[in-house]
């Protein structure tokens, strides 16, 4: 580290020391008193040792592979999606710190052998590859996880926009990722725990999460508190760096221009995606025009999706309309993850859909299922296309790594 690097940070932890230890006019005296000595013979390090931030950190260190100053989470948006009011989530960069390890931890479910990042893996977008998911003593999890890298921004996408919310999970039961935390941290088919214990187990392992919170919240571990954390980690995830973006980008949202950076065929696969999918899907992939609906996977669902929860039969077999980036790493596909690639889920739209009673009015024609009924080439050009949402960053972006030793 150069030597300003060195000098802003005893200022900072000499800063975030007195506001830890306010009341304590002796100890800021003498701290005080020692960071004078130590500045006049230039031997900062000396201070830096008794201060409670950096002894915590370094208990923090042995176990966790994390800097001193917080990674910046900060989303810069490419400009297209700025021009058309998407926003990234503002993120607190410590708390987001402290989410990622709590993300990663495993004794945070009952039998400690699953975490979050079981469900929801790096190099598979978040999502896990599987049709369902284990949970804690093999138990199978009733639904495809969801890919958390798949959206253009986690907290952009479900951000309370004027217009309509999108909630989260396949039914939209959830409203925030806080309460969408508790869900999956207190279903016992995922982690089985209650937020008492998983308060307990928080505390229980000070060792490192002493100096997490105290780098984030001043009133220390609680539940809303860890909730909170791990909302803020996830929020910030996002894929918005695809070849799709690039060339959003280069002509200013134009959905219809031909890209440069596109295949001929990749071209031609956008024109039939904006023809046919963007009235649910979106065309900029950043926020789904149609929150829930059916697509028409079959004619009875052993899961009813948002029926299930309001008791509507109008609600059967309405599900999410998921966002689709990143689409090469999160197969395979759809609530009950029943399509297993993506030339499987072109064929659905082009000759599958079937004609259920709650069928969206977007995939009709009249009162019939519409099929596309496509090509070869086209079908071939729609899955060409569709990769183009891939943005691997996310992938392999340390700042969302496992950060355990
Ligand atoms: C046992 C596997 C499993 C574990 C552990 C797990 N999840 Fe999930 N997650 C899923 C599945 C499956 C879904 C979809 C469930 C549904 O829709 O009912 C999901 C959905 C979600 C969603 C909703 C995404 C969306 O776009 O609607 C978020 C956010 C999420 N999980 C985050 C987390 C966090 C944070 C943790 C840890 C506290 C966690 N998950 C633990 C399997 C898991
Ligand atoms: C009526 C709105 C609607 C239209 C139009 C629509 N979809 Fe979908 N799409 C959905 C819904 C709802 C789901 C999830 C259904 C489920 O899981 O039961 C889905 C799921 C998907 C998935 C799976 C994503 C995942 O992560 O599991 C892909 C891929 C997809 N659609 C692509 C397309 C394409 C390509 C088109 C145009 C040919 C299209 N969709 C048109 C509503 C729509």
């Amino acid at each position: 580290m150069n030597y300003l690097g060195k000098v802003f940070l005893a200022a900072r932890r000499f800063f975030n020391y007195k506001l830890y230890e306010m009341k304590n006019f002796n100890l800021l005296f003498l701290l005080g008193f020692i960071l004078l000595l130590a500045s006049c013979d230039k031997k900062e390090e000396e201070s830096i040792t008794i201060n409670p931030y950096h002894d915590a950190y370094e208990e923090a260190a042995k176990v966790l592979n994390l800097p001193e100053i917080a990674n910046d989470y900060t989303v810069h948006f490419p400009a297209y999606l700025n021009n058309n009011s998407f926003f990234p989530a503002s993120v607190n960069n410590s708390k987001a710190t402290l989410g990622r390890v709590l993300f990663y931890d495993k004794n945070l479910s009952k039998t400690k052998e699953v975490s979050c990042a079981s469900c929801h893996q790096q190099d598979k977008g978040f999502a896990d590859g599987k049709q369902f998911s284990d949970g804690v003593s093999g138990r199978k999890t009733t639904r495809n996880s969801i890919g958390l890298g798949s959206t253009v921004n986690f907290g952009a996408y479900y951000g309370t926009a004027s217009f309509f919310n999108i909630n989260f999970f396949w039914d939209d039961r959830a409203t925030s990722v806080a309460e969408q935390s508790r869900g999956s941290l207190t279903n016992s088919k995922e982690m089985d725990m209650d937020m008492d214990l998983v308060e307990q187990r928080v505390k229980e392992n000070e060792k490192y999460y002493k100096w997490l919170f105290m780098e984030a919240y001043a009133d220390g571990i609680n539940e809303d508190n860890i909730l909170d954390a791990i909302q803020q980690f996830v929020n910030s995830m996002g894929s918005y760096q695809s070849e799709f973006d690039k060339g959003m980008n280069a002509n200013n949202g134009q959905e219809y221009n031909q890209f440069s950076n596109f295949s001929t065929s990749e071209n031609r696969g956008k024109k039939i995606f904006m023809d046919n999918c963007t009235s649910c899907h979106s065309k900029f992939a950043a926020r789904s025009s149609v929150p829930m609906a059916n697509n028409g996977l079959a004619m009875t669902y052993a899961d009813k999706g948002k029926g299930a929860l309001t008791n509507n039969s109008y609600d059967d077999g309405v599900f999410k309309v998921p966002s689709l980036r990143n689409l090469s790493l999160t197969a395979p596909y759809m609530h009950d993850g029943s399509i297993a690639t993506l030339e499987e889920v072109v064929e659905h739209y082009s000759t599958g859909i079937v004609k259920h009673k709650n069928l969206h009015n977007n995939l009709k024609s009249g009162d019939q299922p519409k099929h596309l009924n496509l090509s070869a080439e086209q079908k071939a050009d729609l899955v060409n296309f569709l990769r183009t949402f891939d943005d691997e960053t996310i992938a392999s972006d340390e700042r969302y790594s496992d950060p355990f030793k």
